[in-house]
């Protein structure tokens, strides 16, 4: 199937059709038609369709989607159908949780290092895997065909480090330290940030508030 230039905000959804697919075909779903698909996950059935044809539409015939098609092909789409290796750099709270997930080997990533620059962790285990001082870093990089790096070290080191990992070829870097990296293009990084998420809560917690004082108010 050609692909054309598909905009981020499709591909920051297709996250969620997989998760929602991959459910429905544990489930035993077969088949689910757009409207069943949008009640599901409380989005239009025309978004699901117009998202959908980004991609040819994913040949909906008769009733609905093929539940096991749509999946392997959204599964394909974000590059699931192969494995990515994953090092994490920085040891503590973040990275020892990040590296404890056991859900992203069933995506295909897969955790294979750990490197800190404290002494006192190099050595100490994270589900199997070593934590490794980071004089290390680049030689394992090298050996062991890590496609991502995932920064969990403070803001103050991270774009020290993440120049290092430019400078020996790693392709994708998932940045939870505070701070925007400027990496040259070909270069990937998605920054997460999980305190933007809960300043939307918050947003919203007020909005409810409000609308609820001014309803009142009325009355
Ligand atoms: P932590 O202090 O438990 O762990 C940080 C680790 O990084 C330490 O083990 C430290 O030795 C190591 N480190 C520091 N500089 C390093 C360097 N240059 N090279 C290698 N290792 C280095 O902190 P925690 O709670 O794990 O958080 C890690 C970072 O992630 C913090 O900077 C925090 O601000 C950030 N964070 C981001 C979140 C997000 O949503 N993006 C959520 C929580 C934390």
């Amino acid at each position: 199937m050609e692909e054309k230039e598909i905009s981020q905000a499709v591909i920051g959804r297709l996250p969620r059709y997989f998760r929602y697919l991959g459910e429905l075909k544990d489930e035993g779903v077969e088949r689910i038609s757009s409207q069943e698909l949008s009640e599901l996950m409380k989005v239009t059935a025309s978004q699901i369709r117009q998202d959908f044809n980004n991609f040819g539409g994913f040949g909906q015939q008769g009733y609905g989607y093929n539940v096991e098609y749509l999946y392997q092909e959204i599964g394909r789409i974000l590059g699931l159908d192969r494995t990515h290796r994953f090092i994490i750099i920085g040891a503590g709270n973040l990275g020892q949780a990040l590296g404890g997930y056991l859900n992203f080997e069933r995506r295909g990533f897969i955790f294979s290092g750990m490197f800190d620059k404290n002494p006192d962790l190099v050595g100490k285990e994270v589900r199997g895997i070593r934590v490794q001082p980071m004089e290390e870093m680049e030689q394992f990089i090298r050996d062991n065909d890590v496609d991502i790096a995932v920064l969990t070290i403070p803001k103050t080191s991270a774009v020290e480090v993440a120049e290092r990992l430019v400078h020996i070829g790693i392709r994708a870097i998932w940045n939870f330290a505070h701070v925007d990296l400027n990496v040259p293009e070909g270069i990937q990084v998605e920054s997460v940030h999980l305190s933007d998420s809960l300043m939307k809560l918050s947003y919203n917690i007020n909005r409810y508030l409000e609308e609820n004082e001014q309803q009142c108010e009325k009355k």
